[in-house]
């Protein structure tokens, strides 16, 4: 039978590209996301059933999930892929407007899937957490404290994560994206994009199926040896 996957914020970018990738390869896919014509044009695009979730909240979550199992199945394969910025000069950031927000939305909404979904997974013994952190994460960024430091810290709930549930066939992996092609980097100015681009070994931007791919691997049955791990997919930008 067919696996269950659910790609949080699917209905674009690189969260498109791996929930396509996964129906490509024979898996049934629902994604979440908290805008209605995006998710609306998602599942006529593809016919991928969308679901109105902010992952940021920990209730809607667990109702979410609730209606997703009930009509698609249980989760199988969690990609946490959902996330924002809010960019600043650390001392022009405030709590409100950009620390509160991206810690919510990047990282207590992995607390809060992984909370909800685990257990089912744990209990049929099989499962593939997937987290989408981000090569800001292992470097640090100018103007993204708050972004690299919640994509840091999702560096380091996988690999606790991953211990805890290694035993029941679950594995619990990371992926850190460099520079893809996607709404979120569409919108740099072109200099500041090609200059980027210079710094990548392999001399391109990346696209969100370089990222489906390495999703693909960790997902697969035979990656059960693989867990705790963080891959970094980003052309060689850097090799931590
Ligand atoms: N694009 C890049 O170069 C790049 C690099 C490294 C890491 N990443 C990470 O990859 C992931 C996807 O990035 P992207 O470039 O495709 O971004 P994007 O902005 O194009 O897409 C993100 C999606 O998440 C959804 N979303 C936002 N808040 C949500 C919430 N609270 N609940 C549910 N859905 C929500 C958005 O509506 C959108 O559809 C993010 O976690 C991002 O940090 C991106």
């Amino acid at each position: 039978m067919a696996r269950v996957a659910l790609v949080t914020g699917g209905t674009r970018g690189i969260g498109a590209g791996i929930a396509k990738r996964l129906q490509k390869e024979g898996y049934k896919v629902a994604v979440c996301d908290v805008v209605d014509e995006q998710i609306a044009k998602f599942k006529s695009d593809t016919g991928i059933p969308g679901y109105n979730i902010n992952v940021a909240d920990y209730q809607a979550v667990v109702d979410g999930v609730k209606k997703i199992e009930a009509e698609v199945g249980p989760i199988d394969v969690l990609v946490n892929n959902a996330g924002i910025t809010r960019d600043a000069r650390f001392v022009k950031m405030t709590r409100e407007k950009n620390w509160d927000p991206v810690i919510a939305v990047n990282l207590t909404s992995a607390f809060n899937t992984c909370n909800v979904i685990l257990p089912g997974m744990t209990e049929r013994k099989w499962g593939r957490i997937i987290n989408i952190s981000s090569m800001n994460g292992q470097r640090g960024q100018f103007g993204q404290c708050n972004y690299s430091a919640t994509k840091a810290g999702i560096i380091g709930l996988s690999r606790s994560l991953a211990m805890e549930c290694a035993k029941a066939g679950v594995t619990v992996n990371v992926i850190c994206p460099g520079f893809i092609l996607t709404e979120m980097t569409g919108a740099m100015p072109k200099e500041i994009l090609d200059a980027e681009v210079q710094k990548i070994p392999v001399q391109r931007i990346g696209q969100p199926d370089d990222i489906a791919y390495a999703v693909v691997v960790l997902a697969a049955d035979d990656a059960s040896f693989i867990t705790g791990q963080t891959i970094s997919v980003n052309g060689g930008q850097l090799m931590p």
